[in-house]
């Protein structure tokens, strides 16, 4: 009696656990999920989804002919009270040809199909692809549209339907592009381009990160992409490639925060114009193009939405919002701050 209630109460306190283990791992499954490999909207996302669910029940067949081979000989051959030990036995051939020749079929049969989906994204028809050079830098994005002469940051713009040939490359240490929803994960290497070779097929913001540790702010080394209408694309063609608001067009507020982008600082290394290029203003290759910055999604490498209180906060100081920024506090006035908000997003 004593005991029934003791094990009765000890399978409740498993019931209880499970529950909450079942409960707490469902917790995983709401959505939405932004960086999902397993929502793939191109034919190069779908095969290597593919590829990666042929995998996972490859793994759960040999999981499920060891586990059952391994509890059949737990129960069956199990030691019994006055049973003498079993003879040894020492090789025994047809076992050994099988477990030899059954994994290395396995693993053929997982070959074959991953070597034909590399083949295929090597071979895809470039010729009429949209060029694009990614180049990661500690800690953002940066990308170069030579056929339009575009530079930009962080927003990856892409057409619907026109397969693009991302050509990644690094300024600093060994980053990875990582595209979960539109492509795979690509190294970028200085001093090396790496191809990555897809057709966005569905309209949409996609959003993507770095995926190979580079330091500090490795984590908020974020960007999106987003993928337009034909349409469409060629009107974000055009906004990008007109020139910036002229001078005498911007309000006092503005024109404070022109004033301020252009100072020259002590250390010179803390003036904007060092580092960050404005078409007709400054020219500076170590920072992000701010040529219309105010159409950016996001400020600080991917990390904060663009709005004016996040901008602020970034230049206030930078470290705070991206540990480890390059960009260096410049000491910046709170009158210069809201200048240079309201400068930086009448960039459009
Ligand atoms: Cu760049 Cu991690």
């Amino acid at each position: 009696m004593n005991l029934d209630r003791r094990s009765f109460r000890r399978a409740n306190q498993l019931a209880v656990l499970a529950s909450a283990a079942l409960l707490l791992g469902l917790a995983g499954c709401q959505g939405p999920f932004p960086q999902s490999t397993f929502s793939a909207t191109t034919e190069l996302g779908e095969d290597l989804s593919g590829l990666f669910w042929m995998i996972f029940w490859w793994g759960v067949a040999v999981f499920a002919v060891v586990q059952v081979g391994l509890i059949y000989v737990m129960i069956r051959f199990r030691a019994r009270p006055d049973q003498p030990d079993p003879a040894p036995i020492h090789g025994h051939t047809a076992l050994e040809i099988a477990w030899t020749l059954a994994p290395a079929m396995i693993i053929v049969f997982i070959a074959v199909p991953t070597i034909q989906v590399i083949w295929k994204e090597a071979g895809t028809d470039t010729a009429n692809a949209l060029q694009v050079q990614v180049i990661g830098h500690q800690w953002w994005w940066e990308y170069r549209y030579p056929e339009y002469g575009i530079v930009t940051a962080n927003d990856l713009h892409l057409p619907q339907g026109r397969p693009v040939e991302l050509q990644l490359t690094s300024a600093d240490v060994i980053h990875s592009f990582w595209l979960p929803r539109l492509a795979g994960k690509r190294d970028m290497i200085l001093g090396r381009t790496n191809r990555l070779v897809f057709t966005p097929d569905s309209v949409g913001e996609f959003w993507g990160q770095c995926a190979e540790y580079c330091g500090t702010s490795h984590a908020n080394m974020r960007f999106r992409a987003f993928v337009h209408t034909a349409a469409d694309f060629d009107s974000w063609v055009a906004e990008q490639t007109s020139a910036p608001a002229a001078a005498e067009t911007l309000n006092d507020l503005e024109r404070r925060g022109l004033a301020a982008y252009r100072e020259v600082r002590t250390p010179a290394s803390n003036s904007c114009i060092a580092c960050h290029a404005i078409q007709g203003i400054s020219a500076g290759v170590l920072g992000p193009d701010l040529n219309h910055m105010g159409s950016r999604s996001t400020v600080a490498g991917g990390t904060l939405e663009n709005t004016a209180d996040n901008l602020a906060a970034w230049l206030r100081d930078p470290a705070a919002v991206k540990p480890g920024s390059l960009m260096p506090n410049t000491g910046l006035t709170e009158s210069e701050i809201a200048g240079l908000v309201a400068y930086l997003h009448s960039l459009r």
